[in-house]
This record gives C-alpha cells, structure tokens and sequence, in this order.
C-alpha cells in the first residue's frame, strides 16, 4: 500500500489549523491524502475534548474505522482528547496505534517511526514549520500567533489540553503573513485561545502592535482574528483596529453569561456592566461594527434571574450571531464544586429561548442589509450552486450571488443584498 493519509477534525480553528499543519507534514513525508478511509494506509482523528459529548465522540468514531485495521491501516488519535487521555485512549481502544497532543505536532516522526506510542509533551520549540502548511482556502490563510490559555475559566479544560500560553514571536508571524499573501491569501486571520493576550516576550510587543503590523503587511485586504478576551481588549487595540482599514469590522467576544455573580463564578476575569461598556466603546469608535459571542446556559449555580439576564444583555448588544451550549462538566475543573447542577431540563428550556431570541434578532440584522451594497470578497462557487458565486462581507456575513464566473478569488466587489436568506445574504454584484 502506497502512503496515504486520512484526517476528520472536529472542534476549533485551532484544530482547523492543527490538521493542516499535521497535513503538510505528511505530504512532506510522500503521503497523499485521500477522503475515504477505505483508501488510506494512515487514518487520523483530530479531536475535541470541550464537551463531554464531543469526547465520547472519538471512542465511537474509532469503533467504527477498526474495521480497517483489518487490512493493515494504521490509526492515531490527535487534538486534545490525545492530550487529556493519552495513555489511556490506548487502554480503551488498543488497536490505536500512536496518540499525539496539540503540542506535539512538531514531533509527528516520534508516532509515525514507531519510537513512541504516546506523544503529549509541551516542549518549548513547537517546531512551527508554517512553509509546509496544507492550507484549504485558495482567499484565507489561518495563521497561529499563540498557543495555549493561562486564563482558567473555571469550567473550561483547554488549559489542560493545549497547555500554559506561548506567543510565537512577531517576526515569525510576519513573515507568514508575507509568505501567506506570496502565495495568493490575502485574507489573513490570527489564531490564538486568547489571541489578544499575544505578548511577544522578546521584545513586549503585543496584539495591537502585531495587528497593526499585520494590517499594514502589503497585499494584505482583510485581517480577522479569533478568539478575543473581553478582558484583554485594551484602548490601543481598538484604536488601531479602527485605524487599519484592512482589519475586519467584526469581533467574536464571548461573554459567556449575562450575569455578574455568574461571570465571577466562571473567573471570567470582567462584569457584565464592563463588557457592555467595551462593545458601546468599540461601536463609537466603529460604526458598523457587528459582534458574535459565546453563551453557556446552565452554569452550576445559574438561576433563573441570572438567565434573564444573559437574555436582556442580547437584546442590549445584538449580536450578529451566537454559539450557546448547555454546561458540560470537564474532568479536573473547579467549576465542577461550584454550587448546585442545573437541572437538564431546565438548562435545555434556556437553551432553546436563547436561541429563538437570537433567530429574531439574526433575521432583523440580516433583512437590514437589502438594497444596500456591500464590499465582498470573492472566494468562489457556492457548494450548493455552482453556478452561484459566494463570498464574504468585511462584516462576516456569507453572500451568494450572481456575477461574473471568471473573478479571480480574493477580488474585493460591490454586490447589490436583494434577500437575507437563514444566515446568509443574497445579492447581485454591481461592478
Ligand atoms: N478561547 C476561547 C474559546 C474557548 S472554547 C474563549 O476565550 O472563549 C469555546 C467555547 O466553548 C467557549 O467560549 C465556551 O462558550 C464553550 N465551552 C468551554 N467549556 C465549556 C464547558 N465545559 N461546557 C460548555 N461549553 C463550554
Ligand atoms: Fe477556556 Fe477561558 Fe481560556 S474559555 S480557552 S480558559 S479564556
């Protein structure tokens, strides 16, 4: 059997990024990658341990593909359930033959020859070799500016699973930028668990310089970056963030909860009244600046006023758009002593009245857009229609229309909203 790779990711754009990084490496090595397990000789899980159900995910998704073990494919587990179990996934399902952590990707030799079944350290030098990236997007490039989180939300694992905070440092970063828009990404999107927390210990640049650099990079049209910590969002970040006219107008912010004594419990580091005080600073100095955010119903403890007010909080803010989960409890996490579990029923009614207060809200900003023209960046056919165009707005919004087939992607055009679809926009280019 010739080498060939196949990989699921499930989980972040951490894990996004991890895979293309595991990707290249392997074409590196002579793989070919392939999108059936059937046709690999390497298959590969890239995991997710945020919650529970998403863990309990890889042992029935493992279940499935031993079948091809059978005719000597090998199997590895990655992502942070590699991390958090490691030797353990190994004793569950023993037909797996190696299990690598998110920290351990520059180490990939060390399960791919054999020498070790269980790779999960933290070394120092990551080995970032971001040149042999197997990027997908022909527009977008993700590009890692840290790794790890030293915030310990108290019902969060991922410090446990990606380890303390480590920033690459900013000429490392730059010169992916350079090297990402050479070959045709002129969309630029940071990574970090609390990429705003970015300190480049050599010489204390932080975030908003390396934004603002970034920003400044020639060629480049657009810069995201994700996952923002309300807490690390500091004037200097906003200024340049209005300032660079390449930097996206659209933050994802999670709040997590409306509630104060809530936000305290979760050690989220900032009230409700502060976050409210850094999206009306951040609209100020932005017009037009949408928002999305992250909301857990059900923290232990959550009462019903405390819910009410993560409710009147969306209203307030009006989010363009929303990721809410029920809490799920983590292994080792102090939130697990926090007071008293919300019931499951109760957490699923919240759960569900956040979402239909989202949908009304979503729709309104959506149906706001028809009749105005917007800049899109073309990124190419639509999955659905191939013979519909789609891109994005500067603002995040999905836009499928007609125009021109011939538009290399990455072009930047005028296209006229005529309908706001589910979560998407329609429209017509007007160039
Ligand atoms: N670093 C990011 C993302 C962390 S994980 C941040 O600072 O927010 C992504 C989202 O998963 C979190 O924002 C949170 O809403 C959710 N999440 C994390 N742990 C969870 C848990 N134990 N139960 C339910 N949702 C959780
Ligand atoms: Fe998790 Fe909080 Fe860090 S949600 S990733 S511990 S900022």
């Amino acid at each position: 059997m010739d080498n060939t790779f196949y990989i699921e990711t499930w989980g972040c754009q951490m894990n996004d990024l991890d895979s293309q990084r595991i990707s290249g490496q392997l074409k590196l090595r002579g793989y070919r990658r392939v999108e059936q397990p059937s046709d690999a000789s390497l298959l590969l899980l890239n995991t997710c341990s945020i919650r529970e159900k998403s863990e309990h995910k890889v042992f029935t998704r493992l279940g499935q593909l031993r079948t091809e073990k059978g005719r000597g494919a090998r199997i590895g587990v990655c992502g942070c359930v590699a991390q958090q179990q490691g030797e353990a996934i190994l004793k569950r399902a023993p037909y797996v033959d190696f299990v690598i952590g998110p920290g351990s990707i520059g180490y990939l030799d060390e399960a791919l020859e054999g020498r070790s079944r269980v790779v999960v350290g933290f070394p120092d030098d990551r080995h970032y070799d971001f040149l042999s990236l197997d990027r997908p997007s022909a527009t977008r490039a993700q590009i890692t500016v840290m790794e790890g989180c030293n915030k310990n939300c108290t019902f969060c694992i991922v410090p446990t699973t990606r380890g303390r905070e480590v920033s690459r440092t900013f000429e490392s970063i730059l010169a992916e930028t350079r090297h990402a828009v050479e070959t045709g990404h002129v969309e630029i999107e940071l990574l970090g668990q609390t990429v705003n927390a970015y300190r480049s210990l050599v010489d204390g640049r932080n975030f908003a310089d390396l934004l603002e650099a970034v920003a400044r990079t020639e060629g480049v049209k657009r810069v995201r970056f994700m996952t923002s910590h309300p807490s690390e969002v500091s004037s200097r970040l906003i200024d340049v963030m209005r300032d660079q006219l390449t930097v996206s107008r659209f933050l994802h912010l999670p709040v997590q909860s409306g509630s104060s004594s809530v936000l305290r419990r979760m050690k989220r580091l900032y009230t409700r009244e502060r976050y409210i005080e850094i999206i009306e600073t951040i609209r100020r100095e932005i017009p037009g600046m949408q928002f999305s955010t992250d909301v857990i119903v059900g923290f232990p403890g959550e009462t019903d006023d405390d819910f009410e007010q993560t409710l009147s909080l969306m209203s307030l803010v009006r989010f363009g758009s929303l990721f809410a989960f029920k809490y799920s409890p983590r292994p080792g996490t102090p939130a697990l002593k926090l007071g008293a579990p919300v019931p499951d029923v109760v957490a699923s009614n919240r759960l569900a009245r956040l979402f239909a207060l989202q949908e009304t809200i979503q729709q309104e900003t959506l149906m706001s857009y028809t009749g105005k023209t917007v800049e899109v960046m073309h990124e190419g056919f639509s999955r659905n229609d191939p013979s519909v165009l789609t891109g994005r707005t500067d603002d995040n919004w999905t836009v499928n229309y007609s125009g021109d087939p011939s538009t290399p992607p990455g072009t930047i055009l005028p296209v006229r909203i005529d309908e706001a679809r589910h979560y998407t926009l329609r429209g017509e280019a007007t160039n």
